[in-house]
C-alpha cells in the first residue's frame, strides 16, 4: 500500500514512517523540515504531490505541536494545524485514491476534564489555541471525510515520550529532563510538582498506528493509560535511572497547560483490540537506555 506520511521528520510519526516501511508499505514523506520540504500550508504543491503519487491512506502528524508556542502566537498554529490540515483533505479528495485518513489528535481538546479517566464523549473544552486549533482539525477531517467518501480514524494521544523526542523544546517533559540531568543540569518543574498527565510510550503509539492500517471505521479514540503521572514522579523516575542526586527547581504554572488528565483507552480496545503495554517505569528506562545510545 502507498501511504502518505506528513510529519514525519519529526518525532512521532517519523517511527510511524519507520514502521509502515518496515511492513512493506511505500511511504510518501510530507514535512517542510526535510531536505525537499513539501509544506502543507502550500495547497498547490499538495496537491501535485498528491496528483503525482496518488497513495492509498494519508496519516497526518504534521503540526505546530507546542502548547506554550499556541498561547503565545495563535496564528501560525490555526494556519498550519486547521488550514493546513484542510490543505492535506482537499488534496486526498481531490487525488481520488485516498480511502482512509488517520490523524495525530490530543487530550488537550478535553483541557482539564472532570471525571477522570476521560472519555471520548467528554465535552469538548480546551484551554489553549493548540487544543481548539485540534479540535478544529478533528471537525473538518470528519466533513472532509464524508463529503469525499473516505473514512478516518482520529487518535486523541496524551503525553507521548520516547527517543527522537526533541530535549531543546518547550514540550516533551521526559525529553528535557533526561536530557538536563544527563548534563547535570537541573530541571524546572512548573507549578508544586503535582501536575499530571497519561503518558504512553512511543512504541504503543507505533502499534496503534499500525492496527490503524486495518481497523477503525470513521472512529475518535481516546490512546492512553488512563492514569495520571505527576511531574514529581517523572523527575524522581528519571533521577533514579540516570543516577542523578540534585533538586528540581520549582516554578510558577504556566498558562494554557492542562493541571491533570487521563485518557481511558476503552474504546481503543474495543475498537482496535489495543491496550497500552509500557508501563511508565518502563519507558523511562528504555528511553533513558535509547536516548544514551544516540
Ligand atoms: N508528542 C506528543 O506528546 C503529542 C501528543 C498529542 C498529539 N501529538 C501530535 O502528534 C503529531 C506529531 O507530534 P510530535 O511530537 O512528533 O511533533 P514534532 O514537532 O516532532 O513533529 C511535527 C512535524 O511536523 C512538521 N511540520 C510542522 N509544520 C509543518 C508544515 N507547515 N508543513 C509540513 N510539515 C510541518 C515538523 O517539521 C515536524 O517534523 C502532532 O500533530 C502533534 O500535535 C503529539
Amino acid at each position: 500500500m502507498k501511504i502518505l506520511v506528513t510529519g514525519d521528520a519529526g518525532f512521532i510519526a517519523s517511527h510511524i514512517a519507520d514502521k509502515y516501511r518496515a511492513l512493506g508499505h511505500t511511504v510518501v514523506s510530507v514535512d517542510n523540515r526535510h531536505k525537499k520540504p513539501v509544506d502543507i500550508n502550500d495547497a498547490d504543491g499538495l496537491m501535485k504531490l498528491f496528483m503525482k503519487e496518488k497513495p492509498d491512506m494519508v496519516n497526518h502528524h504534521a503540526a505546530i505541536a507546542e502548547v506554550l508556542k499556541s498561547v503565545r502566537d495563535p496564528l501560525p498554529t490555526f494556519q498550519t494545524n486547521v488550514l493546513g490540515t484542510i490543505n492535506v483533505l482537499m488534496a486526498a479528495g481531490a487525488c481520488g485514491t485516498v480511502k482512509k485518513f488517520i490523524f495525530a489528535s490530543t487530550s488537550a481538546v478535553y483541557g482539564d476534564p472532570k471525571k477522570l479517566p476521560v472519555t471520548e464523549s467528554a465535552p469538548i473544552n480546551p484551554l489553549s489555541p493548540y487544543g481548539l486549533a485540534k479540535s478544529m482539525a478533528e471537525d473538518a477531517i470528519k466533513f472532509y471525510a464524508k463529503l469525499f467518501g473516505f473514512k478516518y480514524l482520529i487518535f486523541r494521544y496524551p503525553n507521548v515520550y520516547g527517543p527522537r523526542q526533541n530535549p531543546k523544546g518547550e514540550a516533551g517533559v521526559v525529553a528535557i529532563f533526561t536530557d538536563l540531568m544527563r548534563n547535570g543540569k537541573q530541571p524546572t518543574i512548573y507549578g508544586d510538582g503535582t501536575k499530571a498527565r497519561d503518558y504512553a510510550y512511543i512504541e504503543d503509539i507505533i502499534r496503534a498506528n499500525a492496527i490503524a492500517l486495518k481497523k477503525g471505521t470513521n472512529e475518535i479514540v481516546n490512546l492512553g493509560w488512563g492514569a495520571p503521572v505527576a511531574d514529581q514522579t517523572i523527575f524522581d523516575e528519571i533521577a533514579k535511572n540516570i543516577a542523578f542526586k540534585g533538586v528540581p527547581t520549582y516554578a510558577p504554572y504556566r498558562k494554557g497547560e492542562v493541571y491533570k488528565t487521563s485518557l481511558s483507552s476503552q474504546k481503543a480496545f474495543a475498537v482496535l483490540g489495543w491496550k497500552p503495554k509500557i508501563t511508565f517505569a518502563e519507558g523511562v528506562k528504555r528511553h533513558v537506555c535509547e536516548t544514551n545510545k544516540a
